[in-house]
């Protein structure tokens, strides 16, 4: 069985808590993709976002997905990481199976309701986060191999439909 997935979905879909338990199932070890660039940045994403915007933010999200494809392990991605092409192509493209965690945004809604580290969320009503959701939903289909519901299934269900279907 494969040692490397990578786990997309929007912000609250459980990419990195699916990707805490599913690591050690496939005997290897979690990364997460906004930690990287964290590391990286040497500040949070919300510090960046608020200074350089959302754009800039892309660009080196984007050149740490390249890196972090090639690398073996479980890895959870940000929310936003298909907003560009060229990241849902790398998605696609890379031998690492992908796995779409697809929740409906009314559930999203409710597991972020007081969340203050996601600065999108920040900005957003309810109506655009609605619109958001759907705007990327075809995208991570696109860039997806599998796709798993998410909705009324914890963490644990979820991790064991993932290697059901690996
Ligand atoms: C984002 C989601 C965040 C993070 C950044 C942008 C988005 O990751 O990458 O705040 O555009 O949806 P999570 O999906 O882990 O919240």
């Amino acid at each position: 069985m494969t040692s490397s997935i990578a786990l997309i979905g929007f912000m609250g879909a459980g990419k990195t808590t699916v990707g805490a338990k599913l690591a050690p199932q496939l005997n290897t070890y979690q990364r997460d993709l906004d930690e990287v660039i964290e590391r990286e940045l040497g500040e949070s994403i919300q510090e960046f976002f608020a200074r350089e915007g959302e754009e800039r933010f892309r660009l080196i999200e984007t050149q740490a997905l390249k890196k972090q494809l090639d690398q073996v392990g479980v890895l959870s991605t940000g929310g936003g990481v298909v907003m560009r092409k060229e990241n849902r192509g790398l998605l696609s493209k890379s031998k690492v199976p992908v796995i779409y965690l697809r929740t409906q945004p009314e559930e999203l809604l409710d597991r972020l309701q007081g969340d203050e580290q996601r600065p999108l969320l920040q900005q957003m009503d309810r109506d655009g986060f609605i619109r958001l959701w759907e705007y990327r939903d075809p995208l991570y289909r696109e860039a997806a191999d599998i796709i798993v519901d998410t909705d009324g299934i914890n963490a644990d269900q979820v991790a064991t439909q993932i290697i059901e279907q690996l």
